[in-house]
């Protein structure tokens, strides 16, 4: 039996990128009778960006409602939010003192983030401790990530390895990243990456009209209607093979390649294929928005089945530092 865990920052409400880079991949993983899942809302790693406690809330719900739509089963996984199990920020601060400064310093997505944001805390510098935590207490096996977090998950193992060397004997199961090339690949509106940060997003629980709009947003070039286009080089074609059947996608590949289709036809397309593929998880989505007791009674029950298992891994924990009664 594998353990799998992830965790997703609430620092946005969920976009299509997440949605087919981490969350559906997740889910599919958790569906294998042989895994056991653990999921969960990392809402203390969004404080080292976001400060709006109404604001995170919100996504909090948000992003517990998208696992839901997508058809997570809650019941036979463990699912939460991380800052109401205390133990994560208690593992945080005894790894902190197990991880050497220059590690911290060099890493990739500190120095990046360090130059982008104003607001360089040292909760964004300890960042990679903390996921530390998240991973260990639960003795977690696979860690499904993109590309981008392999360095985070490398410093978790190497963090674990200087405790177990301490207590001489493997307290801390050692993780494997299970990194997801797809991953990265999934365009926004510009054809960048896409990401809240870089505001090309788009988010499929938007109102109908909206949604439409955004979709009409997509970045495409400036060939007349009549001309034949090609669909691989054309963002909204890309979007459009990551959702709709292949019998679809192959029908509109023709027309590209035939001529007479705009790019206003194929953004209509996408946009109708939004709205068919995503009507269950859009109607599941508002459902658990709308009935917030539901949704927050869900993370609740979650949490004890977490808590059970964090308080096992830092009872092993304190005894070894010495700071068990
Ligand atoms: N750092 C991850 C991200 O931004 C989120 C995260 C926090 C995470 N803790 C984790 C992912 C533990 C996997 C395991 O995507």
């Amino acid at each position: 039996m594998a353990r799998i865990l992830t965790g997703i920052q609430s620092s946005g409400r969920p976009h299509l990128g997440n949605i087919l880079g981490a969350i559906k991949p997740a889910i599919e993983l958790s569906k294998n009778p042989q895994n056991e899942s653990f999921f969960f809302i990392a809402d203390l790693h969004s404080l080292t960006t976001l400060k709006s406690g109404t604001e995170r809330g919100e996504y909090v719900r948000a992003i517990a409602a998208t696992w839901l739509a997508f058809g997570f089963d809650y019941k036979k996984n463990v699912f939460w939010r991380q800052s109401r199990v205390q133990e994560h920020t208690e593992l945080a601060w005894y790894l902190n003192c197990f991880t050497p400064f220059p590690m911290l310093a060099n890493a990739t997505s500190f120095k990046d983030k360090s130059e982008k944001l104003s607001d360089v805390n040292a909760g964004l510098f300890t960042y990679p401790v903390l996921q530390a935590a998240d991973i260990l207490l639960y003795n977690a096996n696979i860690i499904p990530v993109g590309k981008d977090q392999k360095q985070h998950l490398e410093m978790s193992k190497d963090i674990a390895n200087r405790f177990n060397i301490l207590a001489g004997e493997e307290i801390l199961v050692l993780p494997e990243p299970q990194i997801d090339e797809r991953i990265m690949t999934i365009p926004g509106l510009d054809g960048q990456k896409m990401s809240k940060s870089y505001h090309n997003y788009i988010d499929i629980f938007l109102p109908e009209n909206e949604l439409k709009k955004i979709t009409k947003k997509i970045l495409s070039d400036s060939k007349p209607l009549e001309e034949p286009k090609d669909p691989d080089a054309d963002i909204t074609f890309q979007l459009y093979s990551l959702v709709a059947s292949e019998a679809d996608v192959e029908t509109m590949r023709r027309n590209y390649i035939n001529g007479g289709y705009g790019y206003g036809h194929a953004k209509q397309a996408l946009f109708e294929c939004f709205m068919e593929v995503f009507a269950e998880p859009r109607r599941i989505f508002n459902y658990y928005m709308e009935n917030n007791e539901e949704l927050e009674g869900i993370l609740v029950a979650g949490e004890a089945k977490a808590r059970d298992i964090a308080q096992e891994t830092i009872g092993k924990v304190r005894k070894v530092l010495g700071f068990s009664s």
